[in-house]
């Protein structure tokens, strides 16, 4: 039980499945583990896109084709990563999607949208990924939340169910996994500049009636440490959580805000 030899994580030689890796926080946690000597399956909806990110990183990267929303998609992705990499140690569930509505006007179709990727893409991943941590006796697992799965979110009520669903989620599956020594946590990260934020800031510019560079000041104003988050500040807590370093920490939903959620 002595500490590492450096509190700084060494994964190197570890084999990752990243969903969603194509893009914003899934691409920066693939090059991240991909740095600590990881070799990575980038996992995405857009293979093409995933590739050249896996183009771009060390360690024999490569991407897959994936839809979380599909069992056997999933089933097929997990085991092209087994076969390619002859075995998986880590799985990060990151993939997802968000809109923007009032509350009384989310439509079926929305809610499902937002459910399916979010919710049901993360119980996929973590059952099809965990049976195979069952088996072999190790792994780990670290879902992507969000701020909007510790407080309800405005204009996001059917995003926050579906990720408060994800933390009610990895707390059970800790819980149920924990006596084989496999933890499952969760990161949950603020206003992160990605793709879905610039979608976001429009959305809500249009909704509350005011200009994206106002929407964006109200971001920077709610956040402590005083800045928009970027996919980075986000990628070395998950590096963390995938480590020794972390190794009594199971069940966790650790917010990754600036300070925004306290
Ligand atoms: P993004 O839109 O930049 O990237 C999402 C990636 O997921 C894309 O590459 C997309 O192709 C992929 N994806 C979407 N649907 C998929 C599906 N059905 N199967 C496989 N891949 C699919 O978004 P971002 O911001 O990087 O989001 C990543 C995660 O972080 C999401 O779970 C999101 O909810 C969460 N998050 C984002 C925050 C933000 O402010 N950007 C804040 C808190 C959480």
């Amino acid at each position: 039980h002595s500490l590492p030899a450096s509190i700084f994580p060494d994964l190197s030689g570890q084999r990752a499945l990243v969903t969603g890796a194509a893009s914003g926080i899934g691409r920066a946690i693939a090059t991240a583990l991909a740095a600590q000597g990881v070799r990575v399956a980038l996992a995405d909806l857009n293979p093409e896109a995933a590739q050249a990110v896996a183009d771009s990183l060390p360690g024999d990267a490569f991407a897959l084709p994936v839809d979380v929303r599909q069992r056997a998609s999933v089933e097929a992705a997990v085991k092209a990563a087994l076969d390619t990499m002859g075995g998986l140690d880590i799985l990060i569930a990151n993939a997802g999607v968000s809109s923007m509505a009032r509350a009384l006007e989310i439509t079926d179709a929305e809610w499902d949208f937002n459910m399916d990727v979010n919710t049901r893409g993360v119980f996929l991943a973590n059952q099809i990924a965990g049976q195979i941590f069952a088996a072999q006796g190790h792994g780990t697992i670290v879902n992507t939340a969000s701020l909007a799965a510790k407080v309800g979110a405005p204009l996001l009520a059917h995003y926050s169910a579906s990720k408060f669903a994800v933390v009610g989620w990895t707390q059970a599956l800790a819980r149920e996994m924990a006596p084989l020594s496999i933890r499952v946590n969760a990161v949950c990260p603020g206003f992160v500049r990605t793709s879905m934020q610039e979608r976001e800031i429009g959305w809500e510019a249009t909704l509350r009636g005011m200009t994206p560079e106002a929407v964006e000041a109200d971001y920077i104003a709610q956040t402590p440490l005083g800045r928009i988050e970027t996919p980075e500040d986000v990628a070395g807590v998950v590096v963390f959580l995938c480590s020794e370093s972390a190794r009594f920490m199971t069940g966790q939903a650790i917010n990754v805000t600036g300070g925004v959620y306290m």
